[in-house]
């Protein structure tokens, strides 16, 4: 796009563009806002941020003029806005919409009483507009209500009157010195300066037994090995997307010590010989952008790497886009569509190039293991499973929140590390990892919840968002709510999961078809092209298989 201050007035020359006429106001507007920027295609979606969070939505004329800045289609602009949930593309003449409230309706937040609350507030607050919203990625603290950017956990009516108006508030984390004198980034320089090959710290990773904590368990250091056998210029990108509902554990560990992290991106990157950093932070994580931005900037003036190193990008309310493909789709400022593989992105991902995708978590052990060894992960044995799981756990425990335990832990053993069932609740079933593992019931006390361990039972572990039901739960709502949420994130792509999540959705409703569940299933697992369709079903197939007289 060149380094382009937009001059009012040009391209008008150039035959009229087909469809809506260009507004001078709007394209003068969008040319301030974006005065300052390099103009690059893939920063589509920082702009409409850029646009929203000044005008409080993006109107036509806007979506007009940006597409004149950036030489794009209106088309093409408007498909990526009205793509992400948090983008409020107006209509012709409508204004933007007053201070949103958005009340999380994930199972841990419907079991705390979310869908009373979000009907008590939009009857007490008629001026402002109020919605349901997917995770927030704060369940311990169920029910939330995000009022405008600001979140408000344990929600009340009360609470959220006073949030009205009140600003971002920074947790209280590990800064850069803190880190730094506890010998923070001493790994990184060393490597940097030859005290390890690559070579070595990929082996090193390997031996840890560290495997993808994203949900995928691909170990790490094969990813390493794959895009390291590919030529340069290589890219990484990091996932901060968090959407799997019942997960927080990578907010936690960024709101408490990013540096972990951020040390074990730039160990990684330099391990692979990356050309370039992306970090992308879904958009209910402000904090954490805000976080990452200081540190980043810290770590420029430290010299620990060069200002255009490491880029932040802004997701805009899409759980998909924590798909690796869809991922770098949404980096790239297109709608987040899963890619069909082969070629991986470890081949061809980012802008074409070879890519390194990590989980937050996954980096953060990296730094630990290459500054403290293999041991640091891989001496802890439990059950015949090695390693460390950050458990999230929500629902009907006493103490929820992160729990670092074995990765040979059962359930058991999560509801005693959260002080055991909340008072007056009895344990009867549990989501393992995430809605897309279904619900296991309570007699499967015994099983390790690690990767390749819950197979067998129909489910997997995924990134270990537990969410405990008790006796005063009801599976077959809380099954519903999970194809809900897939119903509404689905990208609609591909037939099986567009149509089959809504055809299950509404079977659900009523008295379940079993039959015609199973046919709908199989078509969803057979045919979809990726983990969301093809993981969709579980909800549906565990409650049938473990619940079959609550249906
Ligand atoms: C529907 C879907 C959603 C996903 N969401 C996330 C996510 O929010 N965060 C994440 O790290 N990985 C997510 N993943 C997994 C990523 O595709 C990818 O495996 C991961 O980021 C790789 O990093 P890792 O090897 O360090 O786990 C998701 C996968 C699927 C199929
Ligand atoms: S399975 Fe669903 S989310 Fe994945 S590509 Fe197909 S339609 Fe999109």
């Amino acid at each position: 796009m060149g380094n382009g201050i937009w001059k009012s007035g040009a391209g008008k020359g150039r035959g009229q563009p087909k469809g809506r006429a260009l507004d001078d106001v709007a394209l003068e507007e969008v040319v301030n806002l974006l005065s300052s920027q390099v103009l690059k295609r893939d920063m589509l979606i920082e702009y409409l941020h850029l646009i929203q969070d000044e005008f409080g939505g993006l109107s036509a004329a806007h979506i007009r003029a940006l597409a004149e800045v950036l030489r794009l289609g209106e088309a093409e602009v408007f498909e990526v806005a009205s793509f992400y949930a948090h983008f409020d593309v107006l209509a012709e003449g409508e204004m933007p919409p007053p201070l949103t409230l958005r009340v999380c309706e994930s199972v841990s937040c419907e079991m705390a009483g979310a869908t009373a609350l979000f009907e008590e507030l939009a009857v007490r607050h008629p001026e402002l507009r109020v919605l349901r919203a997917p995770c927030m990625g704060r369940c311990e603290a169920a029910p939330v209500v995000a009022v405008g950017h600001v979140h408000v956990v344990q929600a009340n009516d009360t609470k959220v009157k006073f949030a009205i108006g009140a600003g971002l508030a920074l947790p209280d984390y590990e800064r850069f010195e803190e880190y730094r004198d506890g010998g923070g980034y001493r790994t990184l320089e060393a490597l940097r300066a030859g005290a390890k090959t690559p070579d070595e710290v990929q082996e090193l990773v390997l031996q840890s037994g560290l495997r993808g904590m994203g949900g995928a368990g691909f170990p790490s250091g094969r990813k390493w090995s794959f895009v390291r056998a590919e030529a340069g210029p290589r890219f990484m990108a990091v996932n901060a997307d968090e959407g799997e509902p019942g997960t927080f554990k990578d907010r936690y560990y960024l709101e408490r010590e990013p540096h972990a992290m951020l040390e074990g991106m730039l160990i990684a990157a330099w391990a692979v010989d990356v050309e370039k950093v992306y970090v992308y932070v879904r958009d209910e994580y402000p904090e954490v952008r805000k976080i990452l931005e200081i540190e980043m900037a810290e770590l420029v003036v430290q010299g620990l790497i060069a200002p255009e190193f490491v880029e932040i990008r802004r997701g805009a309310g899409s759980y998909i886009c924590g798909e690796e493909s869809a991922m770098i789709e949404s980096i790239e400022g297109k709608r987040g569509m899963p890619r069909l593989r082969p070629p991986y992105v470890a081949q061809v991902g980012l802008f074409g190039r070879p890519t390194l995708v990590h989980n937050v978590e996954t980096l953060h052990w990296v730094s630990k293991i290459a500054r403290g060894g293999a041991e640091i992960f891989s001496s802890h044995v439990k059950n015949g499973r090695v390693g460390l799981r950050s458990y999230s756990v929500s629902g009907r425990v006493r103490f929820p929140g992160v729990k670092l335990l074995p990765a040979g832990s059962t359930i058991t053993d999560v509801i005693e590390a959260c002080g055991g069932m909340a008072d007056g609740h009895v344990f009867k079933a549990y989501q393992p990892g995430g809605p897309s593992s279904g619900l296991l019931p309570a007699r499967l006390s015994d099983v390790p919840l690690d990767f390749d361990t819950l197979q067998e039972h129909g489910s997997f572990i995924g990134s270990g968002a537990v969410v405990v039901l008790s006796d005063k739960d009801s599976v077959k709502d809380a099954a519903l709510n999970m194809l809900r949420f897939f119903a509404d994130e689905s990208c609609g792509q591909c037939t099986p999961c567009r149509v089959g999540c809504e055809k299950a959705v509404k079977i659900m409703k009523n008295k379940w078809d079993k039959p015609l569940l199973e046919e709908l299933c199989e078509a969803m697992v057979e045919a979809s092209i990726c983990g969301l369709g093809q993981a969709a079903p579980n909800p549906i197939l565990t409650v049938l298989r473990y619940f079959p007289e609550e249906v």
